[in-house]
């Protein structure tokens, strides 16, 4: 009898916290002293929750792709993918795992003017900075954060790093990961068929790096696959522009080609 007890506990040791906690994100602790976080809010809280390995080490494609599936339940074709991206952090050649602190390389993945991060350049891009946090948050204007709020913030803070930092780097290839990273709210924490997000949720899931399951969130029922990924980063992208009305990318480039210094009747 006391044994099957002691196996219940060790099988379901979130059992016995509080109620709201027991419903899917079990285990939560943050890092210690010797444990490897990096500039990923969601990675950090995968680890704290023990859906990837606490001490961040030893993150191989079928762990990163299990943590993605059981935490948030993205496909697995999606983890797979999300894996392939991340590889590169590890220096090694043919490397088959990678760990939380690779991920602070910067220019790799790790880019400037993050949302919550300080940039390289002033000390440190990796550890959760709440004055920039707060500098981002100036810009989620009402309690349910639309796409628009969620680009203002983006917008900022690289207006904000350009102006301080000289080192100031954004490639194409950063805004990228930077439009996936600012949708990622939406499509984790949000309603991707309306594009919102309730701010309390977001705020919270970035100060305490732990899923907002007290706060009544659930993973979603679906799961989450590459092409609403896509669609949400499309989300974004379109309320990066600050231009009102319908952009039309191809007219903006003719424009261009005819305007600034070339005299008229040159062309
Ligand atoms: C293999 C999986 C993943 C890897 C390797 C990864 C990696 C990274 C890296 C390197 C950054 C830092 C970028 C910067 O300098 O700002 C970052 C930021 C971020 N990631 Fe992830 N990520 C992963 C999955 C996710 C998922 C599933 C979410 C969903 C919520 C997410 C949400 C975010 C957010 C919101 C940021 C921006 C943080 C900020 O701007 O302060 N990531 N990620
Ligand atoms: C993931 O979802 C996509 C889109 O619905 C689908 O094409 C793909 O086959 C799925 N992958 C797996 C492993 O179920
Ligand atoms: C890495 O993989 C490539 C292609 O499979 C192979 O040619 C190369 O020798 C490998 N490098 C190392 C260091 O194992
Ligand atoms: C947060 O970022 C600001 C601006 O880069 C920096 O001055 C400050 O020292 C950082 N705070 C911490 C605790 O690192
Ligand atoms: C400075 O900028 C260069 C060129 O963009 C980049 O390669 C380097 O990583 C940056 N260093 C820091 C600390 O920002
Ligand atoms: C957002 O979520 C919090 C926490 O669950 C809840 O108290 C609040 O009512 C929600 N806000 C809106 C506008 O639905
Ligand atoms: C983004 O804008 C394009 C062009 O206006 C439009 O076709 C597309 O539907 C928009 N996508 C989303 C997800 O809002």
């Amino acid at each position: 009898m006391k044994s099957a007890i002691l196996l219940a506990y060790f099988a379901l040791p979130w059992a016995f916290a509080t109620p709201q906690h027991a419903i899917d994100s079990p285990h939560w602790k943050p890092a210690g002293p010797n444990d490897f976080r990096g500039p990923c809010p969601m990675m950090n809280t995968l680890a704290n929750h023990g859906y990837l390995p606490h001490d961040g080490k030893g993150l191989t494609k079928e762990v990163v792709t299990n943590a993605l599936k059981s935490g948030l339940n993205f496909n697995t074709s999606l983890g797979n993918l999300m894996f392939e991206m991340a590889i590169v952090v590890n220096p090694e050649p043919n490397a088959t795992f990678f760990t939380l602190d690779q991920l602070n390389r910067h220019n790799v993945l790790e880019h400037d003017a993050s949302l919550s991060r300080s940039d390289a350049y002033f000390g440190n891009n990796h550890v959760f900075n709440q004055t920039i946090f707060d500098e981002s948050r100036a810009y989620w204007t009402a309690p349910i954060l639309d796409a628009k709020m969620l680009a203002n913030s983006k917008i900022a803070r690289q207006v904000s790093s350009r102006a301080s930092n000289p080192n100031y780097t954004f490639t194409t290839k950063t805004e990228a990961f930077s439009v996936g990273e600012v949708s990622a709210p939406i499509i984790v924490f949000g309603d991707m068929d309306t594009g919102v997000v309730n701010r309390s949720l977001v705020e919270y899931f970035f100060e305490n790096e732990r899923l907002p399951t007290e706060l009544g969130w659930t993973k979603k029922a679906d799961p989450i696959s590459l092409d609403k990924i896509t669609q949400m980063s499309q989300l974004i992208t379109n309320a990066t522009s600050l231009l009102t009305g319908s952009v039309d990318i191809k007219a903006l480039k003719v424009r261009d080609l005819h305007s600034g210094f070339i005299p008229h009747g040159e062309h």
